[in-house]
Parts: C-alpha cells; structure tokens; sequence
C-alpha cells in the first residue's frame, strides 16, 4: 500500500533527484567557477558515496512513500563509474519515470548503454550552438559539435522525448536565445530557456545577470509567434509555449520571476546520503548513516516520513538579497 506523504503546506512528495557524483568535466561559468572549483577543491571521496544498493534501497522506500520520478543528476552523472548498474537497479521499481539530467559530452559514447540498461529518456544541457559561446559558459574549451552529437545519440538510442535546458546569463549568452529556438524548432526536442539562479555560494550570483522568462518569451514570439499551452502535469516546472505555425514547443523556467513552490514536489539527496527538502536548502538530513547502522526498512521510512511532514520550504518565494548571499549548498552537489 503506498502512504501518502503530505508537508506542512500540504505538497506531496512525487519527485526524487539523486545527485551520483559532485564531479563535472566542465565548469560551467554559473555553476562550477574555476576560481573556486580548482585543483585543491575536496570534492567526496569513495569511501563516503552512497553505494548503488544504498541507493536503490532509499528510491524503493520513496517510491512506497509516493515517489513517481527520479532524475539522476550530478555534478555529471554520467562520470559515475558503472552508472549503467544503478540504472539496471532502479528500472527494476515498478511504477517509476526514470531519467537523467546530463552535460551531454558523454553521450555519444554512452547513449545506447544508458537506454540499454533501462533508462527512460534524458535532459541535456545546453547553453549557446556557437563554439565560441558554448566554449565560454562551459569554460574548457568543450566543443558544441560533440553535444549535439550526444542530442542526436540519445534521440537514436530512443532516450525521449530528449529536453534541452539553457542557462541564460545576461550579455554571456542572450544572445543565443533565437538561434537556439530556431535550432530545435521541429526537432521534437524540447528546448527549455532557465533564469539564472542563486544556487549554492561560489558563482557570485547578481539579479542584473538575469534574463527574465518574460523577455525570452517575447523574443522569441517576435519571430516565431508563440501560445502558452498547459501543464503536462500539475506542478510542472517548465511553463510550456506552442509555436503557432506548429514548429512544436518551447518553455521557460521562471525560478527567480515567478516562483513554482506552491507546487513543488521534489527531495534530493546527495552523492554522500543526505536528504534536502529544498534547492537551497542550507542543511541535509543523514541517511547513510541510517543506512550504516542497519536500521530495518520501517526505520528509515519513518524518518523521511518525519522529514517531509515537516517540511516548509519555499525559498524562491521569500529571496531577498540576504539570503541570497547566505551560505547554501552548490548546484553541483545536489544536481540542480
Ligand atoms: P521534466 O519535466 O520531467 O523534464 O523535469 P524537470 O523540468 O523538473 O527537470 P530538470 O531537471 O530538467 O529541471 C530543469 C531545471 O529547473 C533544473 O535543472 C533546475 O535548474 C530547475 N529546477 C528544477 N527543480 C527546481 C526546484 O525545485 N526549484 C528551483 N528553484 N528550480 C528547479
Ligand atoms: N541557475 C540555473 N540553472 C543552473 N544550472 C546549474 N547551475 C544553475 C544556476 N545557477 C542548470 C544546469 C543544468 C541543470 C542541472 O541546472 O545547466 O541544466
Ligand atoms: Fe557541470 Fe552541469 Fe555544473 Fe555545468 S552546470 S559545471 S555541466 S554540473
Ligand atoms: Fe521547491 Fe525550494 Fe525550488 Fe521552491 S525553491 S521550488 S521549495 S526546491
């Protein structure tokens, strides 16, 4: 029998992100600065990763609990070694949707692997289609030819509906926004446009860098006139556009214009076993070392059940520039 879990303003618990390594082959400008995320930067080690049962016993207790998604994410999650296993375990629950946010320098190589082992569909990241530009907001010198090879490598392994998630950062890559749109106009890929956010401490977040949702959308319509269609289902993050002329959809994710907690659904837990109730949250909840002490199934479901009752996050809806400067955790360890 599934429970059903309900949080202090009545939100039910749908979604599990898992973050698999706090690792990235990139650094992202908004995510992983290389000033901060050098050489010397104590990423996790071994020892203290959850192992892929761990993992797989946590999601199935979550899926008792209500859980119907779980994305994996990471820093990259395709850098976990084996991944594949994790996947094999996790498609192995019945009633879940099972995906994957990834930077897409890896799917060339791993796209069919991924599908193979059960894996539904995946989310790249992309954030300009010229070279200079990508080479900019990923800041090694990664090349855009080989994500969109990774796009077209997941569309050929069946990995869709493939999303694609672009971080505008004002004057970097706003201009971007009409040859992206035009790119995946009738490619049946869905091209999501997110403001910049204030996630963790290290990317020196300021409100100017933000290119409204509201300015994308009407950027973009000035060329290719645009509608607002409905959720694909309540509490979806993205708010979804149609291209009149019928060239498919585009969508926006307004966490900083307009707010979505009223209906968030989402926990995370890290690469190391802690639980987040929120995206910035400032503090995680320890499973792993429930896990570690062999406490029963009952034991550890009762905790999230503790958890999530009494959570009352809504951080997006209550920024201010002071907690915006607070101390939280970093995109890369949670996974976005
Ligand atoms: P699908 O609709 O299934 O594709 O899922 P999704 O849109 O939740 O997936 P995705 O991971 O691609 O989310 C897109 C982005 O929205 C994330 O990477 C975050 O930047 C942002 N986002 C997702 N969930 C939250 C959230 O709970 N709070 C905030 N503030 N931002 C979020
Ligand atoms: N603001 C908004 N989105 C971000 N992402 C990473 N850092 C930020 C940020 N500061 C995005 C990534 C990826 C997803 C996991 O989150 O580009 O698409
Ligand atoms: Fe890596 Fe994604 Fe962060 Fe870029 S946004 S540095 S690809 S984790
Ligand atoms: Fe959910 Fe926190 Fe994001 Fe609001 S800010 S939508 S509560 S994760």
């Amino acid at each position: 029998m599934t429970a059903t879990l309900v949080d202090r303003l009545g939100r039910q618990v749908r979604d599990l992100r898992i973050s698999v390594t706090d690792r990235c082959n990139f650094r992202c400008v908004y995510c992983m600065p290389k000033t901060v995320f050098g050489r010397d930067y104590p990423f996790l080690q071994r020892a203290e990763l959850l192992s892929f049962e761990e993992i797989a016993r946590i999601a199935r207790l979550f899926v008792a609990q209500g859980v119907r998604k779980i994305r994996l994410t990471g820093g990259e999650p395709l850098l976990r070694r084996d991944i594949e296993r994790l996947i094999g375990l996790l498609a192995a629950i019945p009633g879940l949707e099972l995906t994957l946010t990834t930077n897409g320098s890896l799917l060339p190589q791993r796209a069919r692997s991924l599908r193979d082992a059960g894996l539904q569909r995946v989310t790249v990241s992309l954030d300009a289609l010229d070279d200079d530009v990508f080479k900019r907001m990923n800041d090694v010198d990664f090349p855009v030819a080989q994500v969109l090879a990774g796009i077209a490598a997941a569309e050929a392994a069946g990995l869709t509906p493939v999303k694609v998630n672009t971080v505008l950062k004002r004057s970097v890559n706003e201009n971007q926004i009409l040859p992206l749109a035009r790119h995946f106009r009738g490619s049946g890929h869905v091209l999501r446009f997110i403001e910049y956010m204030d996630v963790g401490s290290s990317n020196g977040w300021r409100m100017e860098d933000v290119v409204p949702s509201g300015e994308v959308v009407r950027r973009i319509g000035e060329v290719f006139p645009l509608e607002p269609i409905d959720p694909n289902y309540p509490g979806e993050v993205a708010e979804r556009w149609r291209y009149v002329d019928g060239g498919g959809e585009v969508g926006v994710i307004s966490s900083v214009t307009q707010a979505f907690c009223s209906s968030c659904t989402r926990i995370r837990l890290s690469t190391e076993g802690k639980l987040y109730t929120c995206l910035f949250a400032q503090e995680g909840h320890d499973l792993r070392q429930l896990l570690r002490e062999d406490r029963t199934d009952e034991e550890i479901a009762a905790a999230i059940g503790t958890l999530w009752s009494a959570r009352g996050d809504r951080y997006s809806e209550i920024r201010t520039a002071a907690t915006a400067a607070a101390r939280k955790i970093e995109m890369s360890y949670i996974g976005g």
